[in-house]
């Protein structure tokens, strides 16, 4: 197959959008997880079972998309490094990119596992049931969470380092990086 010169077009669209939820997920993540059971001040058990829901829903589709990139990506391909990195940038980039790949799996894995185990039933949007038919201690879920979390803090950390990289090629050196992934690239 002949490589393209930018990311196809369900390519950029999936980026965007999983670029999109994950910036959410994270922060909600985090403050669901805080919000205080009753009797405890402060608590809000509403709110705390729908954030959980959504959290669920949209961090399923985040996992169903990390799927369908990896098949948009060898039936599309993808472009070539762009000629204007140095080694040590393609080095890097290839790095971060791979260990995103990783995370974008594993994060939402080890959530849906680890509820399904616990927590359950796990459902898409109130609705579809998604529960994993295992079952396991308390112990080993929250081993699991510690997973979760720990990665989403990872991908958090690559996430800002990817978007400083990106945000320098489009504004400093000013090559087609950005243009490749652009939505009307
Ligand atoms: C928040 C979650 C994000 C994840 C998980 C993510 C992941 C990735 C991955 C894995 C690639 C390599 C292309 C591929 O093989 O799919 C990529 C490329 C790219 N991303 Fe992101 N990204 C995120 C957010 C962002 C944001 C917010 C920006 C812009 C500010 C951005 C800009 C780019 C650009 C410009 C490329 C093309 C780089 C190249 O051509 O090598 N990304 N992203
Ligand atoms: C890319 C997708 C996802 C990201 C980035 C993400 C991120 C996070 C973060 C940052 C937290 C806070 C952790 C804490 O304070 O302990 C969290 C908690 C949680 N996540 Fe996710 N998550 C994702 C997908 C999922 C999925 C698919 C499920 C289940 C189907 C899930 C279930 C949960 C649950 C139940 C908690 C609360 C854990 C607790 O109360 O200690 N997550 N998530």
């Amino acid at each position: 197959m002949s490589q393209p010169d930018v990311y196809s077009a369900p390519h950029r669209a999936i980026h965007w959008i999983m670029a999109i939820l994950i910036v959410g997920l994270v922060p909600v993540g985090l403050y669901m997880a805080s919000i205080p059971y009753p009797p405890n001040p402060g608590a809000n058990p509403a709110l705390k079972d729908n954030l959980y829901e959504l959290h669920k829903s949209f961090g399923l589709i985040v996992l169903m998309l990390a799927i369908a990139r990896v098949v948009v990506r060898r039936v599309k391909g993808v472009p070539p490094p762009e000629p204007t990195l140095t080694r040590v940038q393609r080095i890097a980039s290839a790095a971060v990119h791979h260990l995103l790949y990783v995370l974008i799996f594993l994060v939402p894995f080890a959530g849906w596992l680890a509820t399904s185990m616990c927590y359950g039933p796990v459902k898409l949007f109130w609705t579809v049931p998604m529960t994993l038919p295992f079952s396991g201690q308390e112990s080993t879920c929250t081993a699991i969470y510690r997973v979760h979390l720990g990665g989403a803090l990872l991908m958090t950390a690559l996430v800002f380092a990817h978007v400083g990289a990106a945000l320098m090629h489009l504004v400093i050196i000013r090559d087609g990086v950005f243009r490749r992934m652009w939505p009307t690239g």
